[in-house]
């Protein structure tokens, strides 16, 4: 399999200890993107509802908020996450939970391909994402979503709002690209920020083989050396 286009050193997932302490910002965070991904489903028409997730990690979100959900049976998910445990981590929760056709797949999500089949959805999931790629990369992911995603389509996002706060840039890029913000986190919330963007515009061809970003990680981003120690 082919591999993200730098290596990445960081345990991923250890990185998700954080979301068992309900206090912390991470949780905080979680509960608000499962409120917000339950809405965009009870907003979705009748029929099957397709999900993807970018960088899925666990899958704590998509999994969480729509075990118990009354539209659960409609949806058919693809959790695309590079880290096997955590891959074999989401793939159980999934089974436990019922969603049976939620899968988890070891795959590079940056790259299009990762979607093919599963697309296009109806509902994205790019949460611990933007925080992790160069603004050019999130950029450019934004404006690649139109091929990923079904008219309608709902995209959950996140992104930190540590200064300089550029979740202002990212609702624009959104914006240019035919996407109506449908919520966005208040900014006295500033250790992180969850939007909703609705999909307005026409879908583009799906083409496989298309880099969208390259995940560097946020401790690299911070310290401006791709070979952290
Ligand atoms: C910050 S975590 C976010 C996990 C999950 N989306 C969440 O919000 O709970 C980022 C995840 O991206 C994964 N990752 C990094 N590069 C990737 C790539 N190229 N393709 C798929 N997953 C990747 C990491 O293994 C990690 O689990």
């Amino acid at each position: 399999m082919e591999q993200c286009n730098q290596p990445e050193r960081r345990d991923w997932a250890a990185w998700h200890d954080a979301y068992d302490d309900p206090g912390s910002a991470l949780a905080r965070r979680l509960r608000t993107v499962q409120q917000r991904l339950r809405e965009a489903v009870d907003a979705a028409p009748p029929g099957r509802i397709r999900a993807i997730s970018l960088c899925a990690g666990q899958g704590r979100d998509l999994i969480g908020a729509l075990r118990d959900h009354p539209r659960r049976d409609d949806l058919v998910g693809r959790l695309v996450e590079l880290d096997p445990a955590n891959v074999r981590l989401a793939g159980r929760a999934a089974r436990d939970a019922g969603l049976k056709r939620v899968s988890a797949v070891v795959g590079d999500a940056s790259r299009t391909d990762a979607y093919a089949g599963a697309v296009p959805a109806d509902v994205v999931m790019v949460c611990g994402v933007f925080g992790n790629i160069r603004d050019a990369d999130i950029e450019r992911t934004i404006g690649l979503l139109p091929q990923l995603c079904a008219p309608g389509a709902f995209v959950v996002w996140t992104r930190n709002r540590k200064a300089p706060d550029i979740t202002p840039r990212i609702r624009g890029w959104f914006a240019e690209h035919d996407f109506e913000e449908c919520w966005i986190s208040p900014p006295e919330e500033r250790a992180f920020g969850v939007g909703v963007h609705r999909f307005t515009g026409t879908p583009q061809p799906f083409r496989p083989g298309v880099r969208m970003f390259t995940f560097v990680g946020y401790d690299v981003l911070r310290n401006g050396s791709p070979w952290p120690t």
